[in-house]
């Protein structure tokens, strides 16, 4: 692709794949663990053939979800598919997918993140977009409305309860004006909760976190700009120096009224590592960039990104200090602990325009940091913990991500020990393709 030399969110490992690729039997090094059947999915990027560079988003580029099915001990597949929105499917000469909205809703190719729930795969994306139900084997099954349920939009990162099993989702969409939405997705897939959530502004809400009380909500100073969308900008949200950063204590079966708004100084929040209750705070953990989409418009570059904490007040202030300041975003914690205590933290490396590198593990009781020193030969994507059994302690696990291995251009999925991840990896698949640096993914055993 030479013309996209202009566009550095179109270089490296960042630069589209041009087909769909299926494989079997994939060739493994080291010995899969017989406790993984399942699937690992992850979703990314990977824009068409006709791509502008001079205006391409790194956000918006049709999304392909890539999988590797392994079945206790084989790698059996490999199979990568682009989502199918209606300009997906024409482009690809195929008649539309079936939507359950009405002709004209807007349709977007999900892009990044892809998960199971109740049985179902979806690939997910924010900012006004329903999610996108696809079948095991990847292929688009329907432009989804839960069942009827979703007023409009979903998230690309609902928040899984482990101790409900429900879905609580941050929504936005800039049709809303100054409003964005939380939603409750019962354990049978269908919306049961709804509340709009008025702003001073339309912010770009990418992710939330969840305590056992309280749900928070990111208000922060990347926000749609009305005069950037009239330029035809095809992610209209900018930086704005005047608006104020504050996170939201939203009571789990609150209203809007009842929010308690803690400022925090200038920054953005794509993701939280996780947050929880501490007495009469709330801890929060999570990737700092100092700004977003100030200078830098065709995606994430804005300083560097670190893990930070954050103590919210009941009183409306709060305490922020660096964890690890590293480069680095991505972040998961093992998510039996999603809203309760975590001690650990995994993360993959970053530098300029989010070019993967390290793969890191943070003690967040101890501040100490192991960074797996492989990285000159391996970028590495988001890293997935997976516990070795349903009672294992915390750490007690694998780590999964993807590799690109720069001396042979193709990628790999590695099983880390999470207990080791500078050892020698418990397993490496290789694929017979490169796949691109992309977003968010995970592991969908058939457990699950
Ligand atoms: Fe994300």
């Amino acid at each position: 692709m030479s013309d996209t030399a202009t566009n550095p969110f179109l270089e490296g490992n960042l630069a589209p794949v041009s087909e769909e690729t299926t494989a079997f039997d994939l060739r493994v090094t080291g010995t899969l663990p017989s406790e993984l059947s399942g699937r690992y999915l992850r979703n990314g990027p990977n824009p068409m053939a006709g791509t502008d560079p001079s205006t391409y988003h790194w956000f918006t580029g049709a999304g392909m979800v890539n999988g590797i099915r392994l079945d206790a001990g084989r790698a059996s597949w490999y199979r990568s598919r682009w989502v199918r929105s209606h300009d997906v499917s024409a482009a690809l000469g195929e008649p539309p997918p079936p939507s359950d909205w009405p002709k004209g809703h807007g349709s977007f190719a999900a892009n990044t993140n892809v998960i199971g729930f109740g049985g179902k795969t979806f690939a997910i994306v924010e900012a006004g977009f329903p999610p996108i139900e696809l079948n095991d084997e990847l292929d688009t099954v329907r432009i989804s409305n839960l069942g009827g349920s979703l007023p409009q939009s979903f998230s690309a990162h609902p928040k899984l309860d482990p101790l409900t099993g429900e879905l609580h989702v941050m929504t936005y969409w800039w049709g809303w004006g100054n409003q964005i939405q939380y939603l409750v997705v019962g354990v049978d897939g269908r919306v049961r909760r709804t509340v709009d959530i008025p702003l001073p502004g339309g912010p770009m809400v990418h992710d939330m976190a969840l305590t056992e009380t309280y749900v928070l909500v990111f208000d922060l100073p990347c926000v749609f700009d009305l005069d950037y969308a009239s330029t035809g900008a095809s992610l209209p949200y900018r930086w704005n120096d005047t608006y104020e950063a504050r996170i939201g204590l939203l009571p789990r079966d609150g209203g809007a009224d009842d929010i308690t708004w803690c400022s925090i100084d200038p920054c953005y929040i794509f993701h939280p590592l996780n947050a929880y209750d501490d007495g009469d705070t709330v801890v929060l953990d999570a990737i700092r960039h100092p700004r977003m989409f100030s200078h830098q418009l065709l995606g994430p570059d804005e300083g560097k990104p670190s893990l930070d904490r954050w103590v919210l007040k009941a009183d409306g202030t709060s305490t922020h200090t660096v964890l690890a300041g590293e480069p680095q975003e991505f972040p998961r914690i093992d998510e039996r602990l999603l809203g309760r205590r975590h001690r650990y933290g995994y993360t993959a490396g970053v530098g300029n325009t989010f070019k993967q590198d390290a793969l890191r593990k943070i003690d967040c009781e101890t501040g100490d940091v192991v960074r797996r020193g492989d990285s000159d030969r391996y970028g590495w994507g988001e890293p997935v913990f997976i516990p070795r059994t349903a009672d294992a302690a915390e750490d007690d696990g694998w780590l999964m991500a993807l590799r690109l291995d720069t001396d042979t251009n193709l990628s790999e999925f590695v099983v880390l020990d999470a207990r080791g991840i500078d050892d020698d990896p418990v397993a490496v698949v290789h694929l017979p393709v490169r796949i691109p640096n992309g977003f968010h993914g995970n592991w969908v055993g058939d457990q699950s």
